[in-house]
């Protein structure tokens, strides 16, 4: 299962219907937002990602919870014949539309609207899927890890990008104070949804990660999990394959 975070804690609705209407809410400055919040340093952890899958010369790539598409689109050049980008949020696919259109990559670049926790693609259909801090948002996490295992084709790669936390001093202070008070606060200077801004500190942490969250992945039938830790453990990538076929 996911975590049992929500947005909105006031309303009754669903943990997946307040994620999504949260993300359309701050779609149109969620780009700006995710530079100031990670000091741009999600620009270099985005591109190690789209080494790892370069490496396997994919050449058909799904990113999941797309978003704006920043991930999408720094995939072309891995040089694929096609990259699908997925999301549940109108409001985010329609900024990653204009992103795409500004770079003439529409002939490459599909956005797509759907849910991650039930996939609308067939069995064994992308080299590659990647996921950026998008698995935390999933509201059925099992669900969604065994959607993209089931569209990916035998011998590809996963690859997700997802916020962790710091164990050591004094990175774990320094963490807790950016997360705690310095996140929400840009949120409340610069976001129309302040409430947003306090659950990605509150999802983050209740998250698993590390070792965690390698076990998640080979519960769902990943193999070969590996996590590398990022500036000092507060985000992690994942890299796993599907098993080939003999
Ligand atoms: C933090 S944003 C990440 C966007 C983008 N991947 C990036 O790296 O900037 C999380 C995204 O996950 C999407 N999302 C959450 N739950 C989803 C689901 N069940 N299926 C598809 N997308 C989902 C949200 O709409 C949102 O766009």
């Amino acid at each position: 299962m996911g975590i049992d975070v929500k947005p909105y804690k006031d309303q009754p609705n669903s943990r997946k219907e307040q994620v999504t209407e949260m993300f359309n809410n701050i779609s149109g400055n969620y780009d700006f937002m995710n530079r100031i919040m990670t000091f741009g340093v999600d620009i270099k952890w985005r591109k190690k990602v789209v080494k790892m899958v370069a490496e396997t010369k994919a050449k058909t790539i799904l990113d999941i919870a797309t978003g704006t598409g920043d991930f999408a689109l720094m995939l072309a050049e891995v040089k694929p014949q096609k990259i699908v980008g997925l999301d549940i949020s109108n409001g985010m696919l329609a900024v990653g539309k204009e992103k795409i259109k500004e770079k003439q990559l529409d002939h490459l670049i599909e956005l797509v609207l759907g849910d991650s926790e039930n996939l609308p693609f067939a069995d064994n259909s992308f080299d590659a899927v990647t996921v950026g801090f998008g698995v935390r948002n999933f509201e059925n996490l099992d669900k969604g890890l065994s959607e993209i295992h089931r569209v990916l084709r035998p011998g590809g790669i996963f690859v997700v990008l997802e916020t962790s936390q710091p164990e050591k001093f004094p990175f774990k202070q320094v963490y807790k104070i950016h997360t705690k008070y310095i996140i929400p606060f840009l949120g409340k200077l610069f976001s129309k949804d302040e409430k947003a801004y306090e659950y990605l500190p509150e999802s983050a942490e209740a998250f698993p990660y590390g070792n965690a969250f390698n076990n998640i992945l080979k519960k769902n039938k990943f193999i070969s999990v590996q996590n590398y830790p990022l500036m000092f453990g507060a985000a992690s990538i994942y890299k796993a394959y599907k098993k080939a076929d003999k």
